[in-house]
């Protein structure tokens, strides 16, 4: 799962106590283990090796250039949905070949960076950025390639606000209109349509909505080559579960061994764009107890951390393990959420002004006091990218543990970079 452990009572993150990182980098905090980053990507790289993808990390999901330098020298390309992301990967000195750029709602400049960049492949969501993608194309008379996002209808069967591979969404061109897309702009000089994407939604954590999507997409691609288009690129997106609460999520070999068969001897290249699986659980929110509190019935424990760091229990309802850094219980093996003998059962807030800024509702925890350090578990992805400033809080820092070793890769904002650029 990761590699944060509790030894004789205290987390450890690789070789290095959590404590130690929270005394000299502040609270809170984010924590990251390298180790646990490089041995996801490599899970997913040796389930899927029979189909050699191309594995494509979604920056979205945590976009420090540290880690994208990390996951670059491991191998990896990059999936990316604004021209930010572009310039993150190309900072890293990413090849650009293997970036591939979503997005419904591309702006000009971001296309015009990414043809000038030479990126592998634009993932078109519509027939009228396919036309300004042919004309920001041509008219730098420079080939670029494209794969038609197609919305193939399925149920991912997960949040409503992270599901995009129903029709309602406003991801991708249907099924049906995909053929007519190919006919349309299928054997263009500028833009060579010659590739197929999907994404479901984030996370899947059942196996079964991928293989509904890839069976409509094989259909729609062997119709395509029938009709003599060239299909040669087949991307499966992102999506593949993490372990927020006990062993949820299907492994990287459980979905292999289901997709793997399905696309062998297909004659395309395969991309897939983790970005959850690889980086939800290589990170956790660091954070301290300010004070604990009694409202009628509910006990509340107050820390230094809001939505701001972590918007997701607010935004999604996500459940997020929290457990305290020095303890003398050590937490359930697959963290989960459930009562023992002694614990308090209390929702873990934070400071912002807002009722909806919980980090956890009904945990149950040891008993924690002021001034205690508390880990939220499984913040890798989408904690501090979706993080703000709201309340003119400054952004928490970012570390990086590598071994027995770590190092600051972000500092913590100050009060002046709350202000800096504003005139
Ligand atoms: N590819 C595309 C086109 C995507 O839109 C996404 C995520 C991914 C790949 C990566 O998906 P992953 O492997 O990480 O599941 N903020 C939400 C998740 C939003 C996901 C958006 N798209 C959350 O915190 O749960």
């Amino acid at each position: 799962m990761d590699r944060f452990e509790y030894r004789d009572g205290r987390l450890w993150c690789e070789g290095v106590s959590v404590e130690r990182i929270a005394r000299d980098a502040g609270t809170p905090v984010y924590v990251y283990s390298s180790q646990t980053f490089l041995d996801h990507f490599r899970k997913i790289r040796a389930a899927f090796e029979p189909l050699q993808p191309l594995i494509c990390f979604s920056i979205k999901s945590c976009s420090n250039l540290a880690i994208l330098s990390l996951l670059k020298e491991a191998g990896s390309g990059f999936d990316v949905v604004s021209g930010g992301e572009l310039y993150r990967a190309l900072r890293v000195g990413a090849d650009p070949s293997k970036i591939v750029f979503a997005g419904v709602a591309k702006t000009d400049r971001e296309i015009v960076e990414a043809i000038d960049a030479g990126i592998g492949w634009f993932n078109v969501e519509s027939e009228a950025e396919m036309e300004n993608l042919i004309i920001l194309a041509g008219r730098k008379r420079r080939v670029i390639h494209a794969a038609l996002r197609i919305n193939p209808d399925v149920d991912p069967k997960t949040h409503r606000f992270t599901t995009t591979g129903k029709r309602e969404t406003k991801f991708g061109v249907d099924l049906e209109r995909a053929r007519a897309f190919f006919e349309r702009f299928g054997r263009n000089e500028w833009v060579q349509l010659g590739g197929v994407h999907l994404h479901l939604g984030s996370p899947v954590n059942t196996i079964q909505p991928y293989l509904d999507a890839i069976g409509k997409a094989l259909r729609l691609i062997d119709e395509l080559r029938n009709a003599g288009f060239l299909v040669e690129m087949f991307d499966l997106g992102g999506g593949f579960g993490a372990d927020y609460e006990g062993f949820q999520a299907p492994t990287a070999l459980d979905y292999a061994r289901s997709i793997v068969p399905l696309l062998s001897d297909r004659s395309l290249r395969i991309v897939l764009e983790p970005g959850r699986s690889i980086s939800a659980n290589a990170g956790i929110l660091v954070t301290q107890v300010l004070y604990t509190k009694q409202s009628g019935e509910k006990q509340f424990v107050l820390v230094d951390a809001g939505m701001n760091d972590l918007i997701r229990p607010a935004l999604y309802e996500a459940h997020h393990f929290v457990w305290p850094v020095v303890t003398s219980r050590e937490p359930p093996a697959g963290r989960n959420n459930q009562p023992f003998e002694g614990a308090v059962l209390a929702d873990v807030v934070g400071p912002v002004c807002e009722s909806g800024d919980f980090l956890a509702l009904d945990h149950y925890l040891p008993p924690v006091q002021r001034g205690d350090l508390a880990a939220i578990f499984a913040c890798g992805a989408y904690g501090f990218s979706m993080s703000s400033q709201y309340n003119s809080r400054p952004r928490a820092a970012e570390i990086l543990v590598e071994k027995d070793a770590f190092r600051v890769i972000r500092q913590r904002e100050s009060y002046n970079d709350l202000i800096s650029a504003e005139i």
